[in-house]
């Protein structure tokens, strides 16, 4: 299947990345693109509609790729339009299995679990994988599957759960505050019999813009932006010419915006939402960047030495929180400033790995357990070799490479491509000396 052709060929390539030594020499402008975490829920809530689904602002990603054919793998029609836009047909039946090697290796592929199980009475999938950063339960999809009516067992690796009369309404409460949780119990009541009521939902923003493009298509959803989802169910959602516009990815925003605090004259970055990342933005004017802050963009201005900045704590939280997603390129960023930084990531079990490789480039890293830790700067880093653990561990090495000296080769590309487009080629013209290598076999 190309699907693993295509992981295998990303296995021997690499970024080289030639540092810039601490100098702050970039500038430019940079587009946003359409946010990875929003679209692809967005993929799955095709599966509602009775209509062909219009995506468009999708960025073209690994994972974008990946669902696609998982979609194609279960009957759907997945059609590329021009530049950004894809559009979705549902199958009208199917025995909807999903393909075991994509969902071991994308943790995303578990939303697709309410809206097939919902629309077609069953759903099979394996223990959904992706990055390693720690234990990836997914007790609060099944217990909720259950409440709804679902059957579910474990027939060797695969999950196979069925509700041959459709789901009905319940009230779910769930223990943590969970993105894909949330979007996919979601689905799954928008297609049920009667009122369900989520108690604790997530409030990151990908879920809320998947939540009103639902409603927008039909499906009745209250309180949209609150930490309770009452959803009365109904058929599959009739709307002609559904179309789902990607919201800007606010993890690729706060990513060049780190990058620029660090190694730019000026970067300006376009097409982005600063409301989504206001606890970043919190975070960097603290340590004494100087930002313009506009409706749909933003300025990193005044490049100067990183030192001149101070040292801020970081804990993680759910929205509207500090994002674990960028846990990794702010503690790549507070390498550089002076003084003591207490990281404490309190999402996932085992995000701080990748620090061991910022260590070996020469910065201060104490890691007291698979939580906290203390970073003191600044500290120049040098040009290593580096594998990437995860998408966002990856960006932030690529980070750490830019503002090092000497050149680095950042392996494990094809996790850096899951998330972010042409990342070199957006990089590149604003100064970055990066390119993109295959290894020999
Ligand atoms: C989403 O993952 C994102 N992925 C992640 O981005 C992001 O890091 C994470 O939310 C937190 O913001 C997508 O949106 C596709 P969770 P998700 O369920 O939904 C626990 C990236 O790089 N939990 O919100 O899988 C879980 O262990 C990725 O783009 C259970 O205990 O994360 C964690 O501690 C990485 N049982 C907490 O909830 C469950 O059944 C929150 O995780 C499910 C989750």
């Amino acid at each position: 299947m190309a699907t693993m052709g295509a992981m295998q060929a990303k296995d021997k390539e690499v970024f080289i990345v030639q540092g810039l030594a601490g100098e702050k020499s970039l500038s430019g402008t940079v587009h946003i693109n359409g946010s990875k975490n929003a679209a692809l829920p967005a993929f799955a809530a095709a599966l509602l509609f009775k209509h062909p689904v219009r995506l468009s602002n999708i960025p073209t990603i690994e994972d974008i790729a990946r669902v696609s054919e998982l979609l194609e793998g279960i009957g759907a029609t997945v059609e590329k339009g021009k530049k950004d836009e894809y559009t979705v047909t549902a199958p009208s039946d199917t025995k909807p299995e999903l393909n075991k090697d994509i969902s071991k290796r994308l943790r995303a592929s578990v939303i697709f679990t309410g809206p097939l199980l919902a629309r077609y009475g069953e759903v099979q999938f394996p223990h959904p994988g992706g990055c390693v950063i720690g234990p990836r339960p997914i007790d609060l999809f099944l217990s909720a599957y259950e409440a709804m009516g679902a059957r579910s067992y474990l027939s060797g690796e695969t999950y196979v759960l069925s509700a041959p009369e459709g789901l009905h309404g319940a009230e779910i409460f769930f223990k943590n505050q969970s993105v894909t949780a949330t979007e996919a119990l979601l689905m799954a009541a928008v297609l049920a019999e009667g009122t369900t009521t989520l108690h604790n939902v997530a409030l990151e923003p990908e879920v809320t813009s998947v939540a009103e493009f639902l409603r927008e298509g039909g499906a009745c959803i209250e309180g949209i932006g609150s930490t309770t989802l009452t959803i009365t169910g109904g058929g599959v959602l009739t709307k002609e010419k559904p179309h789902y516009h990607c919201i800007p990815d606010r993890i690729e925003s706060g990513s060049f915006l780190i990058l620029g605090a660090l190694s730019a004259e000026s970067l300006i970055l376009h097409d982005m939402n600063p409301d989504h990342i206001r606890s970043l933005i919190t975070l960097l004017q603290e340590s004494g960047v100087d930002l313009e802050i506009e409706k749909n963009s933003l300025r990193v201005k005044n490049g100067r030495p990183s030192r001149s900045y101070r040292a801020v704590n970081v804990k993680t939280h759910e929205y509207p929180g500090f994002p674990t997603d960028l846990q990794a390129p702010l503690l790549t960023y507070l390498t550089q400033v002076s003084g003591e930084s207490f990281i404490f990531e309190t999402v996932f079990e085992n995000r701080l790995n990748y620090t061991e490789d910022l260590i070996r480039m020469g910065a201060n890293i104490k890691v007291f357990n698979p939580h906290q830790a203390i970073v003191t700067g600044p500290t120049p880093l040098k040009g290593r070799d580096l594998e990437s653990p995860d998408i966002r561990a990856g960006l932030a090495f690529l980070i750490a490479a830019i503002v090092a000296s000497g050149s680095s080769i950042v392996h494990n590309v094809y996790y850096i491509d899951r998330g972010y487009e042409r990342i070199e080629e957006r990089l590149g013209p604003l100064g970055v000396s990066i390119r993109r290598e295959h290894l020999p076999t």
